[in-house]
């Protein structure tokens, strides 16, 4: 059985909501992995009917519109601040708030579901059993998520300063292979790929984690983060840097799973 995320979803929505302004422009990695993940989209076939999970900004469902102009695509995401500005960035596109966890779909309704960077914060047995309900016989379930090992600096760093828990941790990458081995999808590829950006500072690293929703500073500390801590912390950071800057490592599993036709 794989071990449920640990996932607080009202804060996961709380701090998606306040990011959604900032989002974009702190977006590099998230941008580079959703395209990445695309990559895995069934180009043989003309779908009807294609969803987004967890879409954010709505940015890389925009591209999935793109990529398929003559379906109907929805993007839905679990935090309505999200949801809202997809909504009026993109008006032509459709739009809804939803958990992953809890598809508000029709059995046998889709034919493509994609998600990139959002369901490490579910479990995974849990979405794969709603994604395989809403997909069509032989349609696609195309993502990326994160596996153990991701922001190890950044954790590293932080361990140097106390003992609060600043990263999520993720499960290995061969227990989520096991979990989809079970799910009842045929699995056509499932990767896993390290991908680094690089930063300045520690300090533009953290303002950049707070502009996309991913709170690394728990929020009862916000106020009290004495100025030792935070140097404390950029000094651990510094033992990283490399030519390119201060690395943050995300390992990234990329899936494409199809589920079997009748
Ligand atoms: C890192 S962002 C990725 C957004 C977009 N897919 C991208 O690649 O830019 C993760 C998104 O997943 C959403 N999310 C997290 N847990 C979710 C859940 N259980 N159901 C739906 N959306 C969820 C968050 O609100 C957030 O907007």
């Amino acid at each position: 059985m794989c071990r449920p995320a640990r996932a607080d979803k009202r804060r996961i929505a709380v701090n998606f909501s306040r990011a959604a302004k900032t989002y974009d422009y702190a977006a590099v990695l998230q941008d580079r992995v959703a395209a990445r993940a695309m990559l895995g989209l069934p180009a043989d076939w003309l779908p009807d009917c294609v969803l987004d999970l967890g879409s954010g900004t709505g940015s890389q469902t925009t591209l999935l519109a793109e990529h398929y102009p003559q379906a109907t695509v929805l993007g839905m995401d679990l935090a309505i601040g999200m949801a809202s500005h997809a909504r009026s960035s993109y008006p032509e596109l459709n739009w809804c708030s939803g958990d992953i966890e809890h598809l508000p779909f029709k059995s046998n309704a889709l034919d493509v579901v994609f998600s990139s960077l959002a369901i490490q914060w579910c479990d995974l047995s849990r979405v794969l059993e709603e994604v395989y309900d809403v997909l069509k016989p032989g349609g696609v379930f195309v993502f990326s998520t994160l596996a153990a090992g991701t922001m190890h600096e950044l954790k590293q760093a932080w361990s140097s300063v106390d003992r609060h828990v600043h990263v999520n941790t993720f499960d290995a990458f061969s227990t989520q292979k096991h979990c989809v081995q079970q799910s009842g999808f045929q699995l056509h590829s499932f990767k896993l790929q390290t991908e680094t950006v690089f930063y300045l500072t520690a300090m533009q690293l953290l303002r950049d984690m707070k502009a996309l929703g991913v709170n690394t500073v728990p929020s009862r500390q916000n106020g009290l983060m004495s100025r030792q801590r935070i140097f404390k912390f950029q000094q651990a950071y510094e033992m990283f840097r490399t030519d390119k800057g201060l690395p943050l490592s995300y390992e990234v599993i990329y899936g494409i799973l199809r589920k079997p036709q009748r």
